[in-house]
C-alpha cells in the first residue's frame, strides 16, 4: 500500500484557509457548547444555580446548549470537513472561494445571534429550531450558499466518480435546507415574534418531521460523510466494502424520513402514523448497523493503530457508539418500550450516547486527522490527544450510565401501583431517586468539557507553530494516489 503512494505536500492546491477557520470555530464552540451543557446539568442537580435570573434559568440554557453544540460545534465541523473532503475527492480546488468564506462568517453570525437571543425569550419555542425569523432567513441564505459551493465544486471535479462521502454530504445539504425552510414557514408579527403557519397536531407533526430528520441528516448523514472519508484515510486501508456503503446510503435516506413519528408515540397523532414510525425505525437498524460495520471492518489489518494513533481511537469508539445508539433508538421506538422511556432520562441517555459517543467522537477523530494536513504541521502534543481520549471516554460513560439508571428508575417508579391501583411513589420521591445520577452526569460532563479544552489548547499551539513557520513549512506526508488509482478509498473489498 505504502509503496504505491507518493508522498507529496499539498500547500496551495486546495483552499484550506476556510477549512482552518471552521476547525478553529468547531474547537471554540466545542468548549462553549459543552460548558452550556455542564451548566444545564448542574442546574438540574442543584436548582439554586438558576440564581432566579430569567436568562440564566435552565429553560433558557438548555436550548442554548442544544443549539450551540449541534449547530455551532457540529455545523462548523461538518462544513469544514465537507470543504476539505470535497476538494480531495474531486481533485479540484473549492469553487467560489469568496462565497465559501461568506459561509464561514455568515454561519458564525447566525449561531451567535441565535445564542444571544434565545436566553432573552426571543424564540419560536420549537426544539432545535428556536431562532426567530430574521435569523432563520440568514441561516437559509448561508445554507443555500454552502450548497452552491459544494455542488459547484462537485461540478468541476477532475475525476468522473463521486466518492460516497460526497453522497452523504449532498444528502445532508439538500435535506437540511428543505427541513429548515418548511419547518420555519411563519407569519412574522414583529421583528422578534412570529407564528407558525401550521396549527395543532399538524404543527407537532411538521416540527417532529423536522426534529427527527435533523437527527437523521444533520447528526447522522453529515457525520457519516465525515466517517466515510476519514476512517479509510486514517486506517490507510480501502473501505471494507464500497458497494455496501452505497447500498447503505440509499437504504438510510429512503427509510429515515418515515421514522419521525416515533417522537410522538401515545400523542394525539393518528395511531397508524405512530405505527408507521415504529416499523420504519426498526427497519432503520439495518443500514445503521451496516455503516457501523463497514467503518469498523475497514480497520481490519490496521488495528495496531489503536495503540499509536489517538485519532483512530476516537474513530473506533465513535463507530461502536453509532452502532449502540442506533440499536437503542430502534428499541425505544417500540411502543411498549417507549411507554417506559419517554419523559425519562433514558431518552437523554440515548441522545448523548449518540451525541457525545458518535457525533462528538467522530468529529474529534476527524479533526485530529485533518488538522495536521490542513495546517501543514504535526499536532503539537500527542500526549494531550491521548489525555483528551481518556477524559472523553470516562466522561461519556459516566454520563450515559447515570442517565440509563436514572431513566429506568424514574420510569419504573412512575408506573408502580399498589393493589388498589394507587401510585406507590410521589413525583418528589422519584426526583430524589434521580438526584445522585444528576450529580454523576455533571461530573462526567465536566470531564468531556475538560477534554474539549485540551483539544482547543492543542489545536491553538499547532496553529501557532504553523504560523511561525509559514516560510518553511514541515512537509506532512499526505498520501496522494497515483492518477490511475484514484481515489484509494474507492477500492472495493469485502462484498
Ligand atoms: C436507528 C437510528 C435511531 C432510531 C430508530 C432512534 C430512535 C429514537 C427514539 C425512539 C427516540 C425517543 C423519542 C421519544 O420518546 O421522545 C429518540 C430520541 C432522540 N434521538 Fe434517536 N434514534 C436513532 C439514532 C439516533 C442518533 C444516531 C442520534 C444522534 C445523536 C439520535 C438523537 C436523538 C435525539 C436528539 C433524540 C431526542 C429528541 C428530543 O426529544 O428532543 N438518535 N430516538
Ligand atoms: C459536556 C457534555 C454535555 C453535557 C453535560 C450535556 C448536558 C445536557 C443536559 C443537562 C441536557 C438537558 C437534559 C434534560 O432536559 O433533561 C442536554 C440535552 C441535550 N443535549 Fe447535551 N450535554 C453534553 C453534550 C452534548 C453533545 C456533545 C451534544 C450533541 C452533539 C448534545 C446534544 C443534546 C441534545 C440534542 C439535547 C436534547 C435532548 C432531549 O431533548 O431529549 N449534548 N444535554
Amino acid at each position: 500500500m505504502e509503496s504505491s503512494l507518493q508522498l507529496k505536500e499539498l500547500p496551495e492546491t486546495y483552499n484550506d484557509q476556510v477549512v482552518r477557520l471552521f476547525i478553529l470555530a468547531a474547537a471554540v464552540w466545542g468548549v462553549g457548547g459543552t460548558a452550556l451543557g455542564v451548566l444545564a446539568a448542574s442546574q438540574l442537580a442543584w436548582p439554586v444555580l438558576n440564581f432566579d435570573i430569567s436568562w440564566l434559568t435552565f429553560s433558557r440554557i438548555r436550548p442554548n446548549h442544544t443549539f450551540a453544540i449541534i449547530f455551532a460545534f457540529g455545523g462548523s465541523a461538518l462544513m469544514g470537513t465537507c470543504y476539505y473532503v470535497v476538494q480531495r475527492t474531486c481533485h479540484t480546488r473549492l469553487a467560489f472561494g469568496k462565497l465559501a468564506t461568506f459561509t464561514f462568517w455568515g454561519w458564525q453570525t447566525a449561531v451567535f445571534l441565535a445564542l444571544a437571543t434565545i436566553p432573552f425569550g426571543i424564540t419560536q419555542s420549537k426544539e432545535y429550531a428556536e431562532p426567530e425569523w430574521p435569523i432563520d432567513i440568514l441561516i437559509a441564505v448561508v445554507w443555500v450558499s454552502f450548497g452552491v459551493v459544494f455542488f459547484g465544486t462537485l461540478a468541476r471535479r477532475r475525476i468522473q466518480h463521486i466518492y460516497v462521502a460526497n453522497w452523504y454530504y449532498a444528502a445532508f445539504i439538500v435535506a437540511v435546507g428543505l427541513l429548515h425552510i418548511v419547518n420555519n414557514l411563519v407569519l412574522p408579527v414583529t421583528l422578534t415574534k412570529s407564528y407558525p403557519i401550521y396549527s395543532g397536531a399538524v404543527d407537532a407533526m411538521v416540527q417532529w418531521w423536522y426534529g427527527h430528520n435533523a437527527v437523521a441528516f444533520f447528526l447522522t448523514a453529515g457525520f457519516l460523510g465525515m466517517m466515510y472519508y476519514f476512517v479509510p484515510r486514517q486506517a490507510q486501508q480501502p473501505l471494507w466494502s464500497y458497494r455496501f456503503s452505497i447500498v447503505n446510503f440509499w437504504a438510510l435516506i429512503s427509510v429515515y424520513m418515515w421514522a419521525g413519528s416515533h417522537h410522538l408515540i401515545y400523542t394525539s397523532l393518528p395511531d397508524w402514523v405512530q405505527s408507521v414510525g415504529m416499523v420504519f425505525s426498526i427497519i432503520l437498524l439495518v443500514p445503521s448497523l451496516g455503516s457501523a460495520a463497514n467503518g469498523l471492518l475497514t480497520f481490519n489489518g490496521s488495528w495496531d493503530k489503536l495503540r499509536t494513533d489517538p485519532a483512530v481511537k476516537f474513530m473506533v469508539v465513535a463507530l461502536v457508539f453509532y452502532a449502540a445508539s442506533t440499536f437503542e433508538g430502534s428499541m425505544l421506538a417500540i411502543k411498549s418500550a417507549n411507554a417506559l422511556s419517554h419523559y425519562t432520562d433514558w431518552t437523554v441517555a440515548h441522545v448523548h450516547s449518540g451525541a457525545i459517543g458518535w457525533v462528538a467522537m467522530i468529529t474529534i477523530g476527524s479533526v485530529y486527522a485533518m488538522a495536521p494536513r490542513a495546517l501543514g504541521r504535526p499536532m503539537h502534543s500527542v500526549a494531550a490527544m491521548n489525555l483528551h481520549f481518556w477524559m472523553h471516554i470516562i466522561g461519556l460513560l459516566m454520563y450515559v450510565v447515570a442517565m440509563w439508571i436514572s431513566g429506568i428508575t424514574a420510569g419504573k417508579m412512575w408506573f408502580a401501583t399498589d393493589t388498589n391501583g394507587q401510585l406507590v411513589y410521589s413525583f418528589m420521591e422519584s426526583l430524589r431517586a434521580m438526584h445522585p445520577y444528576y450529580v454523576i452526569r455533571f461530573l462526567g460532563g465536566t470531564l468531556v468539557m475538560g477534554g474539549m479544552m485540551v483539544m482547543a489548547w492543542n489545536l491553538w499551539h499547532t496553529a501557532a507553530q504553523a504560523r511561525a513557520n509559514l516560510i518553511t513549512p514541515i512537509p506532512i506526508p499526505v498520501p496522494v494516489p497515483e492518477p490511475d488509482q484514484v481515489p484509494p478509498p474507492l477500492t472495493v473489498g469485502g462484498l
